[in-house]
């Protein structure tokens, strides 16, 4: 196709697409602030890759670019410095035989029963109380800072579907962390958005939530919803082991991109973080506790932080970061080959840095053109409630490289 073509096509878009839900099947399974809505990278793979190409999202978040390419018939690279999303990005594209899946969550099911019985939980006979008091759940000391977050029944529980998760084996072991952290908020009694979490705000009143029925709710909504990814007409001639080596996660700071080769991408659509405007790290404090990390240590590394916007170099910091990372994408991305990126402008008090534009020179400065300018993407209402921790008014920025 040529450019006067794709331009047309960029262009009759609404980048909202504000007929089609976002938050369905596998984008679903677990929360995180700014994620992008599946539509956006799956129109841009369809539009600059062809199938079998290697898809790469170099802040993948929680996955979203990396599931749509493999629904598509694409390879996937996904990257991203919070172990957290990583983790639910990789448990996103772990298939299963058909029913194995079903048939390992029912038997989790009957061994969280188990454990209920022995540690006295999720009952209220006078034989559930006795258990209680006699019953010290396993890692009870190694998770003492989460207590304040729980209410005292909630937290035993918890403790005790950690236990279950740590017992299973890879790679069901994978999705039962996953959901196990897709609960660690709700069942928790801040009961305000993830900003409270991010700030470290214990909850002042604690709440029974039920996380043994959420967490069984949790493994079911997972079985379903990977049933469902498998029907999708792409994937009926793919085998599970072809689907399981098509996306790769990379746990790493994209500053430094070692691991991937020369020139061997397709394509690169990404999202980077924004200025100052959310705190991903931080975001999931209590899922990064609850699997045993810790937050202070990984927080440094994230790229245009929140809690980072009082620095005096708050934004030179960005800016190297981001010219950091962009360079590691010139290196990775074939010639003649695409470079989206969607970003929003963002003030830090009250100044705008004109970011976009910085971002576009750098962009241009390692050696790209910028074929069809600027694309705006204005978002509804409801789609801002909907994804906290995002800008206003969004760009998609279409580079080739040369
Ligand atoms: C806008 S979010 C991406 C969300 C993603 N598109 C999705 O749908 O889930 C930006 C991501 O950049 C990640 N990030 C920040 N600094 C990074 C770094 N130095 N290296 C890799 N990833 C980083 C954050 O952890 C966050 O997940």
């Amino acid at each position: 196709m040529n450019d006067a073509a794709v331009q047309k096509l960029l262009g009759k878009i609404d980048w909202d697409f504000p007929d089609s839900h976002s938050n369905y099947g596998l984008h679903s399974l677990h929360w995180y602030p700014g994620t992008f809505i599946p539509q956006i990278p799956a129109y841009l793979i369809e539009l600059f890759s062809e199938r079998g190409d290697v898809v790469l999202d170099c802040f993948c978040g929680i996955g979203t670019t990396l599931v749509e390419a493999v629904r598509l018939g694409r390879n996937a690279i996904g990257m991203d410095v919070n172990p957290i999303a990583t983790m639910v990005a990789q448990a996103k594209l772990t298939f299963f035989e058909p029913g194995n899946l079903r048939r390992l969550s029912v038997a989790a099911e009957e061994q969280l029963d188990v454990l209920c019985l022995r540690y006295g939980l999720h009952g209220d006979s006078d034989l559930f109380r006795r258990i209680r008091r006699a019953h010290t759940l396993k890692n009870e000391g190694e998770f003492e800072v989460l207590k304040p977050w729980y209410h005292a029944e909630t937290w035993r529980e918890m403790l005790a579907i950690r236990e279950l998760v740590d017992q299973q084996c890879e790679p069901f072991r994978r999705v039962c962390e996953s959901v196990f952290s897709s609960i660690a908020k709700a069942c928790s009694s801040q009961r305000e958005h993830w900003g409270y979490v991010a700030d470290n705000m214990i909850p002042r009143s604690l709440i029974y939530y039920d996380a043994v029925n959420a967490f069984r709710f949790g493994l079911r909504t997972n079985v379903d919803a990977f049933e469902r990814f498998l029907e999708t007409p792409n994937l009926k001639d793919r085998t599970v082991s072809e689907l399981n080596t098509a996306a790769r996660v990379l746990t790493v700071n994209c500053q430094d991109m070692g691991e991937i080769e020369d020139q061997s991408v397709d394509l690169i659509v990404t999202s980077p973080p924004y200025l100052s405007v959310t705190d991903y790290m931080k975001s999931q404090r209590l899922s990064l506790w609850w699997s045993r990390y810790s937050v202070e240590a990984l927080r440094e590394i994230e790229i245009g932080a929140r809690f980072k916007r009082t620095r005096t170099k708050a934004f030179d910091d960005y800016l190297e970061g981001m010219t950091k990372s962009i360079s590691n994408m010139a290196r990775v991305l074939k010639s003649d080959h695409y470079l989206c990126l969607v970003i929003g402008e963002t003030e830090v008090q009250r100044k705008s840095h004109q970011l976009i534009d910085r971002l576009r020179n750098i962009v241009l400065e390692q050696g790209f053109c910028e074929p069809f300018g600027k694309i705006q993407r204005t978002r509804t209402r409801e789609r801002l409630k909907s994804r906290q921790g995002a800008a206003n008014d969004e760009y998609i920025l279409v580079f080739r490289k040369a």
